[in-house]
């Protein structure tokens, strides 16, 4: 019998082998993603770690186009934000791993795959929901779950390792708080993170600057969109994680694409979160821009509420249904505009519209303008809002008021 594991070389992830393997009798095959996590190993070397661990196989995929093309720019040609803020940088990640989990489930004859997210979290709601997508037929195992699994804390979880000969490199009984990252971004949570009454030093980032430690002279980035797609940066075209890797370096730079959060869990808790996010922060910021520019107020309104479905959806492990895939052709539309160049300047932390290009602009200087032109003539004003205000003017007189109330 085999279980494909979504592996990450972690401490959680490595005890499971062994305890899979006793607990349930299986043979234990890993599989991990390369979403270009910061502290990603090589290829080889996490294999051997897992092998080392008790596991009889192990798939090590770079999915870091995949997860941009697909999953990332979806998401941001929808303008997701969770709670008006998240930028869903874990959120995205669950479902494209866990398709490949299935997959590599139903190439090894797998019965059951396993996840190592705990009970408390979002993350067990997303591998869940797509493994019901893919797969239904699949058995689920999710050890902190498990009545049998009694690891109650960080050191219990090290002793058990110890005793199983696991390769503990780098890890240790003091990391305070839990991370998660790829080339999107990183979070911090838990541990020393959970008083919200707090200020944090940020002393843990490692993708971006605090404010204090920023330039004190501004930077200029120029980001290229075609339907909505970033696709160049300074005129220079570029494949995805290029391009998300320069915006990075340049965002963490100066500090942009910090946040620090309490957001409300799908399970119905609480959790406090900061998330670096420089590059894709940047992202967000001139995709928007060039909407305004570019989308009818009629369209860019219903954009902007879909918007917060669609994070929704994100956040909540719903990538695999049918309404995401139909919200996906709306925005799809609504994007075949967003095309053009945003120039941002950013300077500690803020980040600020420097240009806004498109051929596709709705902006016409005579109109906007207060010169008169032939297409606007103000005297059509009155009527309209004679008309616009028909519906006020009426109740007022039932209501025996005068307009002016
Ligand atoms: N709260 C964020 C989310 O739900 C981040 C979760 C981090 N996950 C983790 N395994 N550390 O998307
Ligand atoms: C976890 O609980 O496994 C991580 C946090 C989350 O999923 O929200």
């Amino acid at each position: 019998k085999k279980v494909v594991l979504a592996y990450s070389g972690g401490l959680d992830t490595s005890i499971i082998i062994p305890w899979l393997k006793e607990t349930y009798d299986v043979e234990v095959i890993a599989f991990a993603a390369d979403l270009g996590q910061n502290d990603f190993p090589n290829a080889k070397a996490l294999e051997e770690k897992a092998l080392k661990t008790g596991a009889s196989k192990c798939y090590v995929l770079d999915l870091k186009k995949e997860f941009l093309e697909e999953y990332v720019w979806p998401t941001v040609r929808a303008g997701a934000k969770y709670e008006g803020t998240y930028l869903l940088g874990t959120s995205f990640a669950r479902p494209l791993i866990a398709k490949y989990q299935v997959k590599i489930a139903e190439k090894e004859g797998a019965y059951a795959v396993a996840h190592g997210a705990t009970g408390k979290g979002n993350d067990q709601v997303r591998f869940e929901l797509t493994y019901a997508a893919l797969n239904p037929k699949l058995e689920v195992i999710a050890p902190w779950k498990d009545p049998r699994w009694t690891f109650h804390s960080r050191e219990d979880a090290i002793d058990y390792a110890a005793a199983h000969k696991i390769p503990l490199n780098g890890i240790s009984k003091k990391k305070i708080y839990s991370e998660d990252g790829n080339l999107w971004h990183l979070s911090h949570e838990g541990g020393v993170l959970e008083f919200p009454e707090q200020e944090h030093k940020y002393e843990f980032l490692k993708h971006t600057n605090t404010y204090e430690k920023a330039p004190n002279k501004a930077d200029h980035v120029t980001i290229s969109f075609e339907k909505g797609n970033p696709v160049a940066i300074n005129g220079k075209k570029m494949g995805a994680v290029e391009l998300l890797e320069f915006l990075n370096e340049i965002g963490g730079k100066n500090a942009c694409g910090l946040l620090d959060i309490v957001e409300n869990r799908l399970v119905g808790l609480k959790s406090r979160g900061v998330y670096e996010t420089p590059g894709g922060t940047l992202l967000y910021k001139a995709h928007e821009c060039l909407q305004q520019l570019v989308l009818d107020k009629e369209t860019l309104f219903e954009a902007q509420k879909m918007s917060m479905t669609y994070a929704n959806l994100v956040y909540n492990g719903q990538w695999f249904t049918p309404l995401r895939q139909a919200m996906d052709a709306f925005f799809n539309e609504v994007n075949k505009v967003v095309t053009g160049e945003v120039t941002l300047k950013l300077y500690k932390g803020n980040i600020i519209p420097a240009g806004i290009k498109s051929p596709y602009s709705l902006y016409d200087m005579g109109l906007g303008g207060f010169t008169d032109v032939d297409m606007y003539d103000q005297k059509d004003a009155t009527g309209f809002i004679r008309c616009y205000g028909l519906p006020l003017k009426t109740r007022a007189l039932l209501l025996g008021k005068k307009t002016n109330v």
